[in-house]
């Protein structure tokens, strides 16, 4: 599938009222522009550049992304009965978005993020108030049979919502829709319920790293996920595809199951060094072995050096050499040198986009600065990143969902469609938040 068979009031006379739905997660979001990496406790006061209050949440920025870029928007969501909900409905309405049946939850407090923003890397800090309460039944059905596109966001947060979403786009789809599904990060690490939902979903839109987890959780196999950070959790099966670039391209063998957690840190540009300890548990037994870690792809050399159990097949001797030197065998957790984004290569995406499409979804990845990738019809589409000064990436990925599907429904082609989603996600950069620098469809196409 290329483009959408529905497309919005620029092509053909409609059933619909709005060419996109969007059903899912909308908070304020306490931006705080140039946040020290790890902030200081112990009740010391520290001064940062800046900090402001904004439109949040991925459903929320997706939807005011797409009615700027011309759209007939509806979005679908809870909020409490208080000023943050308030704030998030006038934002929504300001920005045309039709909000009226949106729920307002008297019950539980609109949800709330802090996000604390390093260069285009960040942490974000949630209170799900509400958002846990959201159901597919809150989505009225005549509005349902009234919207061309129906796009789903923060599945983990939304767990009622994730429960009935085979649901609500089987019933979407039935009434003429396309889907499409955002799930943003799982909270929780386990990335589960999506098998039934993946055949359902027109076009799943991840980052890398959720493109990795998901093909993972929906593979059972053959797909690593390896933490994204240097502290984190690798579990998989080391068959076939081992925890990290670096083993996988070293000569070290890593049969078995395994079952790896561990941390590490690594050190940023240049020369830098890694260290990581971790713990895999396979079958058999046997032990020693290190798990290698080094610089990611780009960082300058890196040394691995980590201490980790490695019991069984995973023992298997092996030089790990990889962008600088690991020794060791078996599989564990690996370092990286760029937070935030994993230390996996292009070979790794190919084939996790390749598990997604074969969930009968087609997915589209964002990739932060190096663009997007689609694996479509058979074929890999890729579509470079514009060059941008940065002043954070909040919402970048939302923004992109807004282009795309913008460009979708208009009847433009793939690789087209995905060109206008990056530059909407690029030039959403411009400002902080998610919103304020969205562009227009003239600006996006221009
Ligand atoms: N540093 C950057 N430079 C240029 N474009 C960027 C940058 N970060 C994000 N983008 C744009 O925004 C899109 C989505 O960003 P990304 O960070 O990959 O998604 P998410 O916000 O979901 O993690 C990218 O595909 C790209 O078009
Ligand atoms: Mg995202």
């Amino acid at each position: 599938m290329t483009t959408f068979h529905n497309s919005c009031d620029c092509a053909v006379v409609s059933r619909t009222t709005f060419d996109l739905l969007v059903v899912g997660d909308a908070n304020p979001d306490v931006i705080v522009s140039g946040s020290p990496r790890h902030p200081e406790f112990g009740q010391r006061e520290q001064l940062v550049p800046a900090a402001g209050l904004v439109l949040g949440g991925s459903g929320a920025i997706t939807a005011y992304g797409a009615a700027r870029l011309g759209l007939r928007t509806a979005f679908v969501g809870r909020v409490g009965d208080d000023p943050a909900g308030t704030f998030v409905l006038d934002a929504l309405r300001s920005g045309g978005v039709d909000v009226s049946a949106c729920v307002v939850d008297p019950a539980v407090p609109t949800a709330m993020t802090v996000v604390l923003v390093d260069g285009d890397d960040r942490a974000i800090l949630t209170a799900p108030g509400c958002l846990d309460r959201l159901a597919a039944t809150d989505v009225p059905p005549a509005l349902l049979e009234r919207a061309a596109h129906v796009h789903v966001s923060s599945y983990f947060l939304q767990p009622l919502l994730a429960r009935g979403l085979a649901g609500l786009f089987g019933l979407a789809r039935a009434a003429g829709a396309s889907t499409s599904l955002d799930t943003n990060d799982d909270p929780a690490g386990r990335w589960a319920g999506l098998a039934d939902v993946l055949p359902l979903t027109d076009v799943l839109l991840p980052n890398e790293n959720e493109a990795f987890a998901i093909a993972h959780a929906v593979s059972g196999a053959g797909v690593s996920a390896n933490a994204s950070t240097g502290a984190g959790t690798a579990t998989g099966t080391a068959a076939g595809r081992t925890a990290s670039a670096h083993t996988s391209r070293g000569a070290g063998t890593a049969a078995g199951p395994s079952l790896g957690a561990g941390a590490g840190a690594g050190a940023g540009a240049g020369a830098g060094a890694g260290a990581g300890a971790g713990a895999v548990a396979g079958a058999g037994a046997g032990a020693g072995a290190v798990a290698g870690a080094g610089a990611s792809p780009g960082a300058g050399a890196g040394v691995g050096a980590g201490v980790g159990a490695v019991a069984g097949a995973d023992a298997g001797a092996g030089a790990v050499a990889d962008a600088g030197a690991g020794v060791g065998a078996g599989t564990g957790a690996g370092a990286e040198a760029t937070p935030g984004r994993a230390v996996r290569d292009d070979a790794d995406l190919e084939r996790a986009v390749k598990e997604l499409a074969a969930h009968g979804t087609l997915p589209i990845v964002k990739r932060g600065a190096q663009g997007a990738l689609a694996f479509a019809d058979g074929e890999l589409i890729e579509v470079p990143a514009r060059p941008a000064t940065v002043v954070d990436a909040v919402g970048a990925g939302d923004s992109f969902n807004a282009g795309l599907l913008a460009a979708l429904l208009r009847g433009l082609p793939l690789s087209r469609s995905m060109s206008v989603a990056v530059t909407c996600g690029t030039l959403s950069t411009r400002a902080a938040g998610g919103t304020a620098a969205q562009p227009t469809w003239e600006e996006a196409t221009s």
